[in-house]
Parts: structure tokens; C-alpha cells; sequence
């Protein structure tokens, strides 16, 4: 059974699991604005992503026993100035979702929680992939930003990004 400061800890990160996905559906659509259709896409994709990690949270807490109590969910911010904008709030926020994965890993470790060690585990390598990926793609576009025949072909590389379904779940 799961202690109750985790069961917290763990329905507060699946509203912002779920935060994180409007927030990358808000940037999917900025793009759509745009016509970048490969980088609404890309967004679109990490908007699935986000949507499977609450998914996964919300499993383990019903399968050690907490109780899921959903939360509602803040509107994200729309008002992006530019292509640079996006993917420098986009590392900004994974950053973010670092901490409070790392915050929850701590907890677990005090009460020495070692299920819930353990399948943080997952979630703190992906956040190392999350923030790598987000950097990656911000110094992209630092590059290409003033290139409209470099930023079409940006354009097109990030169009061809798949759905990773790989969330590691035993079931
Ligand atoms: Fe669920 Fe992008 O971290």
C-alpha cells in the first residue's frame, strides 16, 4: 500500500502530465497557424507522449493501491512570439517536470518506497531524452530560424517523428 504523501505526489504528477499535454497541444496548434505542419506534428506527437505518462502514473497508483483523484487542468498559455519561443518554453518546461519527478524520487527514497523507486526509474531516463531532445531541436532552430529553405527542411525532418508506444509497462 502506498503511503499517502506518495498517492499525492503521484496524482499531482499526472495533472501535470496531463498539463504538459495541453500545453504541447497549444504549441501543435501555434504551428498549424503557421503552416509548419511538420513541427505541429512533432508537438502533436509529444502531446501523446505526455498523455501516455499520466497513463502509466495513474496504472502504478491503482496498482499499489492509492486512490486516482483527477485535477483540473489550467489552461496553457497560447501566446507564443516565435518558432525560437515555442521550443525554448518547451526545454523550460521539461526542465520543470525534471524537478518534480526528481521531488517524488526523493520521497519515495525517504520512506524507502522501493517499488515506487523503481518505477521512477523509467520516468527519470526519459526526463534525461525529454530535456535532451527539447535542447536539441531549440539549437536546431536557433540555426535555421532566419532560413526559410533551412527551416522547410527542419520542417520535414521533424514531420517524420513517431509515436514511441515503448513506456516500458510490464503489462
Ligand atoms: Fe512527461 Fe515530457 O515529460
Amino acid at each position: 500500500m502506498v503511503s499517502e504523501r506518495i498517492e499525492k505526489l503521484i496524482n499531482e504528477q499526472i495533472a501535470k502530465e496531463q498539463f504538459a499535454a495541453q500545453y504541447y497541444l497549444a504549441m501543435s496548434a501555434y504551428f498549424e497557424t503557421l503552416d509548419l505542419v511538420g513541427l505541429a506534428h512533432y508537438f502533436r506527437i509529444q502531446c501523446k507522449e505526455e498523455l501516455m505518462h499520466a497513463d502509466k502514473m495513474f496504472d502504478y497508483l491503482n496498482d499499489v493501491g492509492g486512490a486516482v483523484i483527477l485535477q483540473a487542468i489550467p489552461a496553457p498559455e497560447q501566446n507564443f512570439t516565435d518558432v525560437e519561443d515555442v521550443f525554448a518554453k518547451a526545454l523550460a518546461h521539461e526542465k520543470e517536470v525534471t524537478k518534480s519527478i526528481v521531488t517524488i524520487a526523493k520521497a519515495a527514497a525517504e520512506e524507502c518506497d522501493f517499488a515506487t523507486s523503481s518505477f521512477l526509474q523509467w520516468f527519470i531516463n526519459e526526463q534525461v531524452e525529454e530535456e535532451a531532445s527539447a535542447s536539441l531541436y531549440l539549437n536546431k532552430i536557433k540555426m535555421v530560424k532566419d532560413n526559410p529553405s533551412a527551416m522547410y527542411l527542419l520542417d520535414q525532418e521533424l514531420a517524420q517523428r513517431v509515436l514511441t508506444t515503448d513506456t516500458g509497462s510490464q503489462a
